[in-house]
């Protein structure tokens, strides 16, 4: 029968017999899926594996320092490449979502090959696919969900280099990637984390995209999560978020009006992400992190809590 420990040591061993002496090349996200990835390379090659870890500058507060620091920790050989300057120039004045997708999945890969390209002699790609992402790719190529939304998880990156693709998890569900984690004692709270979407907080900016609109909702989200983890209802949660609205509303600060902005939050369970209901999260809790956001944030003056359910709503609102 399947344990996470007996997929360890026969994935190693696969491992090491199929890449041998050969380097490879696997793109970190800060997500529980590539992190059990890198891990495993890691036993089987050590060195070998190089790792790339992209500031897309649309990640959540302070995230890919400590995320860094973090793989650092775990004996990674990584390297961090802060590009958020880059994405921020592409992404300016477009507010159509693909649009959106598209230019983060593009500049993406320019980055993520300039920096391929700086280690010598790499064979190897490797990705941390699971198997949803597998199943969501081939109802993707045919369907009319291929227009739904442009996931570029699988298949996203270039035949560059000509690199074999190499994915130790592509025939495991979430659930039994983090046990594969905890079985090769990772960071309970790294495989803890929440899933996020590539594009990051870019599909939570509805509209376009500016460095200002992303402080803003790095500190609404940050009120929001670190909240949620103080109060233990983090781990209730499959995913959690805010969402910056195109919307100034009327507010009063003293005897002055204000026009300022609004946020969603969004909380939902899940078991895959295809469909999700929405978390019927304490009253005191949502009163306690509107006024913190509310107080603390500035330019925003509403908070709302999204209650609709995937389907029809979807999780992300972009
Ligand atoms: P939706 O919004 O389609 O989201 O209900 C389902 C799950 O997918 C994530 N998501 C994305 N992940 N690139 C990604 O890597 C994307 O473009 C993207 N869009 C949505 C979303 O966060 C949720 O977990």
């Amino acid at each position: 029968s399947w344990t996470p420990d007996s997929f360890v040591d026969t994935t190693v061993d696969q491992l090491k017999k199929k890449l041998g002496d050969d380097k490879v090349i696997l793109g970190l996200s800060g997500g529980v899926d590539s992190s059990v990835a890198a891990m495993l390379l890691h036993k089987a090659i050590g060195k070998n594996l190089h790792c790339i870890f992209v500031n897309n500058g649309l990640l959540r507060k302070n995230e890919f320092s400590e995320v860094l620091k973090q793989y650092e920790g775990m004996g990674l050989n990584v390297k961090g490449v802060d590009a958020s300057k880059r994405f921020l120039d592409a992404l300016a004045g477009k507010s159509d979502p693909e649009e959106k997708r598209k230019t983060i999945g593009r500049v993406f890969i320019e980055v993520f090959d300039d920096e391929a390209h700086q280690v010598e002699n790499a064979k190897w790609l490797a990705q941390g696919t699971i198997y949803p992402d597998v199943i969501e790719s081939v109802s993707a190529t045919g369907g009319p969900s291929a227009t739904i939304k442009s996931h570029h998880n699988v298949g996203g990156l270039p035949n560059f280099m000509k690199l074999q693709v190499v994915e130790p998890l592509r025939m495991l569900f979430k659930d039994e990637v983090r046990r594969v984690g905890a079985s090769m004692d990772m960071n309970p709270t790294l495989l803890g984390r929440h899933p996020f979407p590539g594009p990051g907080l870019a599909i939570r900016i509805l509209g376009d995209i500016t460095a200002e609109k992303v402080r803003i909702l790095q500190e609404v989200d940050a009120i929001f999560i670190n909240g949620l983890r103080d109060w233990g209802l983090y781990d209730q949660v499959w995913q959690a978020g805010a969402m910056l609205l195109p919307v100034d509303s009327v507010g009063v600060m003293g005897d002055e009006r204000t026009y300022e902005k609004c946020v969603a939050l969004r909380a939902v369970e899940s078991t895959d992400g295809m469909t999700a209901d929405w978390v019927n999260l304490p009253y005191n809790f949502l009163q306690k992190v509107s006024n913190d956001i509310i107080n603390k944030v500035k330019g925003v003056n509403r908070v709302v809590y999204d209650i609709s359910s995937k389907p029809p709503a979807t999780i992300e609102w972009e």
